[in-house]
């Protein structure tokens, strides 16, 4: 079925729904009116109608039954980190269809693993990957291909082929970063029949662009918004192409906090509910890094040591 095919859809509408990222019924399917009437210029009725019948033909947004979920859930993929220990606390590997945000102060491991995980995502099933390729979304200029390299050596893997399977974009300011969201739909549709379909999402990092463009007060309501925003078409983008979403974010500190840990992640409570895995990474030791899982829908808040090494990340 093609967006033509909708209740109102011209081939003008569907272009300009095209260009705006909604490539396929299932993408209209769990679009808000609100989007589709600024990206196809439209009348809130008319979106409505769209996406109602983009919800029918896709068989999204009616109750399901127990069962039916369970179905779905039974195509999670998991993706390893390459450390066991960091893998078992997250009930085997980071899970499909879902964020994992990955936060803690500088050198704590984030970027790190993000780069783990864009070689791992292209392994078989069988040693932990998802035979899949991946999309990056590179807000500080930390991708560095050489460590990518190192990661692919430390695998036994040819680091040119490895290259080839990882697109990176820069985003140059949050605005620019949500439209690149937009941009990786467009791409993960083109890859979907290949035999390296896009299996992993990562935003690195998810909210610096935000933190450093909205400072005061009177901005905060506004950038939780874009964040919220921002934050729900990555978790679209991980349904649609049942994909692993990894982002990282920084601390913050607390000058308040008189008990405990002074510090907390950027983005606060919009971040926090909007990402299903929440680890916080604290340097220990060495190369050794200690990692938190905070909050989990189905996994109890637990610890796990893991390294950041040449090769890679490892026990
Ligand atoms: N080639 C390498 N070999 C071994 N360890 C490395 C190598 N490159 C980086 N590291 C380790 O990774 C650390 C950097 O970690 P990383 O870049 O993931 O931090 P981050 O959490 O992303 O920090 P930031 O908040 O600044 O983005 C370095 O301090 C070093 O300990
Ligand atoms: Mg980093």
């Amino acid at each position: 079925m093609d967006l033509e095919d909708l209740p109102g859809v011209g081939p003008a509408i569907a272009e300009k729904l095209r260009e705006g990222g909604y490539n396929s019924i299932e993408a209209i399917a769990v679009a808000s009116p609100a989007e589709l009437v600024a990206t196809a210029e439209i009348g809130e009725a008319t979106a409505a109608k769209i996406i109602n019948a983009a919800r029918e033909a896709a068989e999204i947004g009616g109750f399901e039954t127990g069962d039916r979920i369970l179905e779905r859930r039974s195509g999670v993929g998991k993706l390893t980190t390459g450390s066991k220990s960091l893998d078992s606390i997250l009930g085997g590997g980071l899970e499909t269809q879902a964020i994992t945000e990955f936060y803690g102060e500088f050198g704590s491991g984030k970027t790190q693993i993000a780069h783990q995980l864009a070689v791992n995502v292209q392994l078989p099933p069988a040693k932990g990957g998802l035979n899949g390729s991946v999309i990056i979304i590179d807000t500080e200029n930390t991708f560095r291909p050489e460590r990518i390299k190192n990661m692919a050596e430390g695998l036994g893997l040819d680091y040119t082929d490895v290259l080839k399977n990882i697109h990176v974009a820069r985003a140059f300011n949050s605005n620019h970063q949500i439209l690149l969201v937009d941009k990786a739909e467009k791409l993960a549709e083109e890859l979907k029949d290949t035999d390296k379909p896009v299996r992993l999402l990562i935003i690195d990092s998810s909210t610096a662009h935000f933190r450093s463009e909205y400072v005061g007060r009177g901005t905060l309501a506004d950038r939780q918004q874009k964040i919220n925003k921002h934050l729900h078409d990555a978790l679209r983008f991980g349904d649609l192409n049942n994909a692993v979403i990894m982002i990282t974010n920084q601390v913050q500190v607390r000058p308040d906090a008189f008990f405990g840990d002074p510090t907390r992640p950027i983005g606060g409570h919009i971040v926090g509910h909007t990402a299903t895995f929440r680890l916080y990474l604290r340097k220990s030791k060495g190369d050794k890094r200690i990692a938190r899982l905070v909050d989990s829908p189905n996994l109890p808040e637990a610890e796990a040591v893991f390294s950041v090494t040449t090769a890679g990340i490892r026990d």
